[in-house]
Order: C-alpha cells, then sequence, then structure tokens
C-alpha cells in the first residue's frame, strides 16, 4: 500500500487521476492539495471538491494552496479545461469544507501524523511542493518519492519546448528538482502516447455509475480540444493518470534514470526541462522518466477503476 498526498489542479486528467487513486486497493489517499494552474485556485479546490464528492469520499482532507506561482503571474489553461476547469459534466456542489488550513500544513499535518513515508504525487504546477519543502525542510527525508507529471524531453505544449505545468511555476520546479528527493516524472514524452480514443470514452459511458457517466462527459469535452489536426492525435492524453498508474502497476511504463534539471531564465526557454539522457552532465541521476506505455493495460486499468463506483 502506498501512501500518498495528492497535489493537483483539476483539471480533467488531474481528476481520472484522482478518482483512480480513490479506487486502488494499492493506494491510500491521505490527503488532497490544489495548486493554481488549469483554473484559478477557487476554482481547481472547488474542482477537487466536487470530485471527492461525486465519489463520497467527503472524509479526505482537502485544502487549498498558494494563490499564485512564485515568482511569474498565474497563468491558466481554460481553453484546454474549461471555464469552470471541469468543463463537460453536471457535478455535485461540495456537500463538505476544505481544512482550515493551508496546503503545505495540510501536507506537514499528513506527513507527521504517518508511521510511514509518504509519496507526493504532483500533478499541476510545484508551487505548493516546492513551499512545503523550503518551509519545512525536517520534514523532507519523511517524503519517499515525489511522482510528477511536468515537462518533457525536447517537447512542447505551452511553448514549443515548455510544458504547462512547469510553464505556469519554474522556479518551484528548480526547487523540486534539485531538492535530493528521489524523483519520477511522467513527461510529455510518454503522455502523450497515454491516450484514450473516442470508442473507449463510449465504453466507459456504458460503465453503470455516476462516476464513469461523468467522467464520459469530461473526457469527451477534454478530446475535443486534443482534435484539432495540430496535435495529430488519435484521442486524449491522459497526463496527469500516469502517476497514479505508474504506482499502482509501474511495468506497464518503460523508464529511465537521468539527471532532470529546468531552466528559469532565457528567452525562449523559461521553464524547459533539460533531460540528460547521455550523461552528459555528470549530475546525479535524480529522476527515474517515464518514456514508454502500454496503452491497452493503461487504458484497462482506468476502465476497471470506474467499475470499482
Ligand atoms: C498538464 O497541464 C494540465 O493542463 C494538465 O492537467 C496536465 O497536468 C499537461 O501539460
Ligand atoms: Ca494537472
Amino acid at each position: 500500500m502506498t501512501k500518498i498526498i495528492l497535489d493537483c489542479d483539476p483539471g480533467h486528467d488531474d481528476a481520472l487521476a484522482m478518482m483512480m487513486a480513490v479506487a486502488s486497493p494499492k493506494i491510500e489517499l491521505a490527503a488532497v492539495t490544489t495548486s493554481a494552474g488549469n483554473q484559478t485556485p477557487e476554482k481547481t479546490l472547488n474542482n477537487a471538491m466536487r470530485m471527492l464528492t461525486l465519489m463520497q469520499r467527503q472524509e479526505i482532507p482537502v485544502a487549498g494552496g498558494n494563490k499564485t506561482p512564485l515568482v511569474k503571474k498565474l497563468a491558466t489553461a481554460g481553453s484546454v479545461h474549461g471555464k469552470s476547469g471541469l468543463d463537460g459534466a453536471d457535478l455535485p456542489d461540495p456537500d463538505f469544507k476544505p481544512q482550515a488550513m493551508t496546503a503545505i500544513e495540510l501536507m506537514a499535518k499528513t506527513v507527521r501524523e504517518s508511521a510511514e513515508k509518504i509519496t507526493l504525487v504532483v500533478t499541476g504546477p510545484m508551487t505548493n511542493a516546492a513551499l512545503f519543502l523550503r518551509v519545512y525542510p525536517e520534514l523532507t527525508d519523511r517524503i519517499e518519492r515525489i511522482v510528477y507529471m511536468g515537462g518533457a524531453m525536447g517537447l512542447g505544449n505551452w511553448t514549443p519546448s515548455v510544458e504547462f505545468n512547469i510553464y505556469v511555476d519554474p522556479e518551484a520546479a528548480k526547487i523540486v528538482m534539485n531538492a535530493g528527493i528521489p524523483l519520477v516524472m511522467a513527461p510529455l514524452n510518454v503522455t502523450h502516447k497515454a491516450q484514450i480514443l473516442k470508442d473507449e470514452i463510449t465504453e466507459i459511458g456504458k460503465i453503470d455509475n455516476p462516476v464513469a457517466h461523468a467522467f464520459e462527459g469530461l473526457l469527451n469535452f477534454f478530446e475535443i480540444y486534443h482534435e484539432t489536426p495540430k496535435w495529430g492525435f488519435k484521442g486524449a492524453p491522459l497526463h496527469d493518470p500516469c502517476t497514479i498508474a505508474w504506482l499502482i502497476d509501474p511495468d506497464m511504463f518503460e523508464t529511465e534514470l537521468m539527471n532532470v534539471d529546468v531552466e528559469t531564465e532565457g528567452e525562449l526557454v523559461r521553464g524547459e526541462t533539460v533531460c540528460d539522457y547521455y550523461e552528459l552532465t555528470g549530475k546525479p541521476k535524480n529522476t527515474e522518466v517515464m518514456l514508454g506505455i502500454d496503452r491497452e493495460v493503461f487504458i484497462k486499468l482506468i476502465m476497471d477503476s470506474l467499475k470499482t463506483f
């Protein structure tokens, strides 16, 4: 059993990752914290709570994170995730309250109260994770590893060479990547292979429970953005679920160990992740990078997860 804190910015794919964590007997979702990213911090917090309400898991503590990135102005992704951040389904309003503390306070409390080490899963910008590491350095060694979706090796989805999560808060990513904690990265190189096809979304709609029905709507909305010919996708790339899928069944991924750092300056490349595939720097191999995925196994895991509700 892996005990995790999910720090997310729901976001369609964040919501799917949360659902998989809730459904898996191999994962204990100890807390959910939210970051500003796909939408404003108020909306991502509300969305996390809407999802937990839908899944009837209101006992999982939730706290909202920092309102802005560490240095940059907040950029959001309404073009991908819609006005609410989770457009495409009628989700229930939250019927519980967030914790009366900040995201990093909830992270610290969860880590302190846990007998075992905690895995931090980050599926949004790394603002909260970086602040947590800076404010509570004494808790660093209570983190087993950080599994994150972000960055890419030679690709970009927000600028030509920069992925959205790292684009939003590159300074936070720099802190996390150089913290000395084992890292597992789901870059665009793997998440663009983790596509769900239209007919598979239709199959989800046939699973007879409210969670699956909501995801049919959410994924259809998410798929439409990615249908534009410029991406060349056959379906929608499920970025954030790769983190939870790796925790549940790492064998479905091909990974390589290497040093990964991030560029925080530069006119064209601020936020680009620099992946030392050929060991040119001699720097410590701080990151296990997912590069390949067995897509069929991944989709089956999602379907099986949805059937548990
Ligand atoms: C990442 O950006 C967000 O829009 C998604 O939720 C995912 O975390 C992909 O670049
Ligand atoms: Ca996300």
